[in-house]
This record gives structure tokens, sequence and C-alpha cells, in this order.
């Protein structure tokens, strides 16, 4: 197939032409079904765990945030302000709460109106390089723009925050970013955000996900609506993927230079709020003790200790051996800031998430994106900036990258439930025994190779389980005086 893109289980779309009609075979994906095998990655000699152990232990930097004490107090004001949005009521910690490690115990976030998404945490949020469980953000700066506009979450728009800026903040504000200019506060205020551009995937990943398509549903209600509109499936697919096009609103109609003014000053209120999620970071972890301890002795059963006795060691054992968690969550905060396919059939019958395949589209067209005219982040951040390097040289013809999402953070799990980029788990036991039987169905693209059943028995989930329970830890962040 052209343009790069791996079949890598050679699922093949099959047209069939019937009377003008234009039908799709699914074609189904071997693989997990059948491979009903123990992993085998073998257990780790007690030095190789030590290694392991300490590249997993926590550690900070002195300073998380290295912004000014200043923004760092404006972000975290801007933060819980419920006055950023269009009733009134939805503030950033409306979902991100500090009291369990800023989420919201929903299935998914519910701001206006409830998303399709879960909410994740932001502790140690500086340490991120994508963001949202797509990584449509490159920045936590361009990332904080986001709910801001988004109609279900903040429901507000980016006028609206310089008028609110201007009316409420304007001294904190112009002390550090300089005055705010005319043009973006010109008397004839316009309040409408930019019409949303959908970000279409190319048509060969578009028939690829519908040939790897795992929901008979999905699949049904796709032919059904193809043939009342007289159009191809995989146009169909492509439509629901991106979303519908907008007509341009006033903002789109004003002079560039009017845009411009009211551009920056958006992004850096993304700035200030970035400043104070990067205080946003947990402590140490009764894991962290146990991997200190463990640093001065030969044999980790000499190193337990309160919070991590021997069911939590069997634990980390199956962690970084037979269950091969480590090869995706790994290093301090478990997780390795790529994307992956884990195989989660689509649960909806109307809609579609392509995950990576759409999130690195809407990254690389993002105007506040370090490519982007008004780049969030300032030029010393991206400098240093992994996933700004990356985003110059992305793949985006990539079949791997159709339903896969963010690794998500193992740390302080025990606040975050309910679990996945849909909140479809609502304890950590049912995300495990995911990964125990793997499914029997397709998801939306492949399902990673890497993954296969684990076949562990229950008390072996237990002792995973508590494991992971012993990353929890308290959280410390800035709070305005
Ligand atoms: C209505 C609930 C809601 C509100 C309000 C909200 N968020 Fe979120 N937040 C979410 C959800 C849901 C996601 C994941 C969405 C996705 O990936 O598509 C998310 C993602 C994030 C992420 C990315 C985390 C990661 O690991 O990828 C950060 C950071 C974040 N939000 C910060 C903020 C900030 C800052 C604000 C205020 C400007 C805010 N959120 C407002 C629900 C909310
Ligand atoms: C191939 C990479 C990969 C491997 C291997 C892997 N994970 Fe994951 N994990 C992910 C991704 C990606 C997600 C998010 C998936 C989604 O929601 O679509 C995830 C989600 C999770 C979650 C949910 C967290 C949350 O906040 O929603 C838990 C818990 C978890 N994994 C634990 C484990 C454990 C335990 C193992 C080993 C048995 C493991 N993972 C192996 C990539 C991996």
């Amino acid at each position: 197939m052209k343009n790069g893109i791996k079949l890598s289980r050679g699922a093949t779309l099959v047209l069939i032409t019937i009377t003008g009609v234009v039908g799709y075979y699914f074609a189904t994906n071997s693989g997990q079904a059948s491979t009903n095998k123990v992993s085998p990655t073998l257990p780790l000699s007690d030095d190789a765990l030590k290694a392991a152990t300490q590249s997993m232990r926590a550690r900070h930097p002195d300073m998380s945030s290295d912004s000014t004490a200043n923004m760092i107090d404006l972000g975290s004001k801007l933060f819980v302000d419920k006055g950023f949005s269009s009733n009134g009521e939805v503030a950033c910690s409306t979902c991100h709460q500090p009291e369990t490690s800023f989420t919201d115990s929903k299935p998914t976030g519910a701001g206006i109106a409830v998303g399709g998404m879960n909410t994740p945490t932001i502790i140690n949020a500086y340490a991120g390089h994508w963001f949202f469980w797509n990584g449509r953000a490159d920045s936590l700066e361009a990332q904080a723009l986001g709910p801001v506009e988004n109609p279900g979450e903040h429901g507000f728009s980016r006028g609206q925050v310089v008028r609110r800026l201007i009316e409420h903040y304007k001294t904190p504000y112009e002390a550090l970013f300089g005055p705010i200019p005319p043009e973006a506060t010109n008397s004839e205020q316009v309040f409408a955000r930019p019409a949303s551009k959908p970000a279409r995937v190319s048509h060969e990943v578009a028939a690829y996900a519908l040939a790897t398509l795992g929901s008979p549903i999905l699949q049904k209600s796709i032919l059904h609506e193809a043939q009342s509109k007289s159009l191809q499936p995989v146009e169909i697919l492509e439509n629901m993927a991106a979303g519908s096009a907008e007509k341009p609103t006033a903002f789109d109609q004003l002079p560039e230079v009017r845009k411009a003014a009211i551009n920056n000053v958006f992004r850096n209120f993304g700035r200030a709020i970035a400043a104070f999620e990067r205080t946003v970071v947990t402590t140490d972890a009764s894991f962290d003790r146990f991997a200190d301890r463990f640093s001065g002795v030969d044999n980790p059963t000499q190193a337990l200790g309160e919070g991590f006795g021997e069911p939590e060691l069997r634990g980390l054992r199956i962690f970084t051996g037979r269950g091969n968690c480590v090869l995706c969550h790994q290093g301090r905060l478990f997780t390795d800031q790529q994307f992956h396919n884990i195989g989660l059939p689509p649960v909806k019958s109307d809609s579609v998430d392509l995950g990576r395949a759409q999130g690195m589209l809407i990254a690389r067209g993002s105007e506040f994106s370090c490519l982007g005219t008004f780049a969030a982040q300032d030029t010393a951040r991206m400098t240093t900036s992994e996933s700004c390097h990356e985003l110059k040289f992305i793949e985006t013809e990539s079949a791997e990258a159709v339903g896969a999402f963010k690794t998500p953070t193992l740390r302080n799990l025990r606040d975050t439930a309910p679990y996945g980029h849909d909140g479809r788990f609502p304890r950590v036991r049912d995300v495990l025994n995911h990964y125990n039987n793997l499914g029997t169905v397709n998801t939306v693209g492949h399902t990673e190779d890497s993954l296969r059943p684990l076949v562990l028995s229950s008390g072996e989930l237990d002792d995973l389980e508590v494991f992971l329970m012993s990353l929890s830890s308290t959280v410390d962040f800035y709070k305005a005086h």
C-alpha cells in the first residue's frame, strides 16, 4: 500500500460492488483471539530488579516549576476561577480536583456538558511530552487553551478571556507580560471562538481503520449511513473521526492584527496556568521508600517495610517480569510518553476515536503548537522540548497510531478511578483483567504485538494490584495566599 501504511497483521479490506452499492467486507485481524499462551518474560534477577527499581524511583527537580513566583500565583488563580466559563460554573479545578489527585472521579469529564473522555490527572505534568489522550497538544501551555474554548467544557472564547483578564487580573497580568495592546481590547468586542477545523486522516489511514474496526454495531451504522448518503463507508468513517466543519465565525473575520493581539494574550493565559500546573507534584510513595532501602542492600526482602511488604514485592516482580508492564509504564512516572493500542474495542455505535492518528494531525495544525504562529511555549522551553522536535518529523501515515492512546502515569491510581481513555474501567482490577485476558474482538487498528494474555492467577493479580497502589502518595502544589 502506498504512503508507507504498514498493515502489520495483514488485515485486508475487500470492496464488493453489487448493483452499484458499495459494500465492505470487514476482514478479521488474526492475532489476539488465538494466542492464549503465557507471556514468556522471565522474572528479573535481584540485580536487574534493583536497577529497574532505581529507574522508577521518583526524583523531582529541585524546583518543578522554574517560572517566577508571580506567574505561578496568577496561574493558580486562573486555574480555579469559574468566571472563565460561559455559565460561570466551570473552572479547570471543576474537573481537576486537588482532593482526587486532580481528577474528577467520573467516567468522563463534565463541564458545560458531559464529554467523551476520562479526565486524566495533572500530577507531574511538568515532565510530560504530549498532552491529552491523543497527544494533540505539544506543551502544557498549548494544552491549557483547549478546554477554555471547548463548548462542552468551559464554553468560553479567547476574546472573553481577554476581557476577564482586563477586568480582574490587569495588574498582575501586565506586570508579567506587558500592557494588553489596544487591538486586543477594542471596545467592539468579539466573543466568538474561531470555527473548529476538522483534522482529517488520509484516505489510507481511514481505510485501514475501517478494515480493522472491531465493533459490529459501528460497522453496521457506518454501512447504513453510507447507503443513505450515497457515500463510501470510508468517507463516513473519516467524517465521524474528524467531526464536522464549522462556518467561519465573527472571530475568523477579524482583521489579522486584532486576531494576533487576542491570540497573544490568550497564549500568555496558557503560560500562567502551565506555570501553576508545573508545581503539582507527587511526593514519595511507599514504593519510593522501598527503592531507597533496596539501594543499600542486596536482597529486596531486606528492604521491605511499611506499605511495601511481600505482596507488593511479588507484584513488582510481575510488573517488571511476566507482566512486561515496564515495556510501556517505565521511568519514575511509569510512562514512556508514547502512544499504544492496548486493544480496547470501540464502545459507541455512532462515533469512532482514532486516537493518536487524529491527535498528531491536530497538533501539527495547531497555531499554538511549537510550529504554530502563536507558539504557546516560550522560546527557552521550546529548545528543550522533546515533543517540539518530534512534531517536525512526525509520521502522519502510521497504521500504528490508529486506536493508540497515551500511556498514562500509574502514580496515584488510588485517587484517579475510573480508568482508561474513556473511563470504561471502574476499578484497577478491571484494567488488570483486560491485560490478563485481552479481548477476542478487534479494536480499531491493531492491538500492539507485544501484548499477550498474561494468564495470571487471581492471587497474582492481587499482588500486582497492591504493588500499583504502593505508587500513591500525597500531592504537593502551590497554594495561593
Ligand atoms: C469538563 C472537565 C474539564 C475541565 C473544565 C478541564 N479539563 Fe483538563 N481534561 C479533561 C479531560 C476529559 C481531559 C482529556 C481530554 C482528551 O484527552 O481528549 C483533560 C486533559 C487535560 C490535561 C492533559 C493531561 C495529560 O496527561 O494528557 C491537562 C494538563 C489538563 N486537562 C489541564 C486543564 C486545564 C489547565 C484546564 C482549565 C483551563 C482544564 N484542564 C479544564 C477535563 C477537563
Ligand atoms: C504496549 C504498552 C503497554 C503495556 C505493555 C502495558 N500498558 Fe498499561 N496502558 C497503556 C496505555 C496506552 C494505556 C491507556 C489505554 C487507553 O485508555 O486507551 C494504559 C492504561 C493502563 C492503566 C489505566 C490507567 C489510567 O489512569 O487510566 C493501568 C492501571 C495500566 N495501564 C496498568 C498496566 C499494567 C499493570 C501492565 C502490565 C500488566 C500494563 N499496563 C501494560 C500501555 C501499556
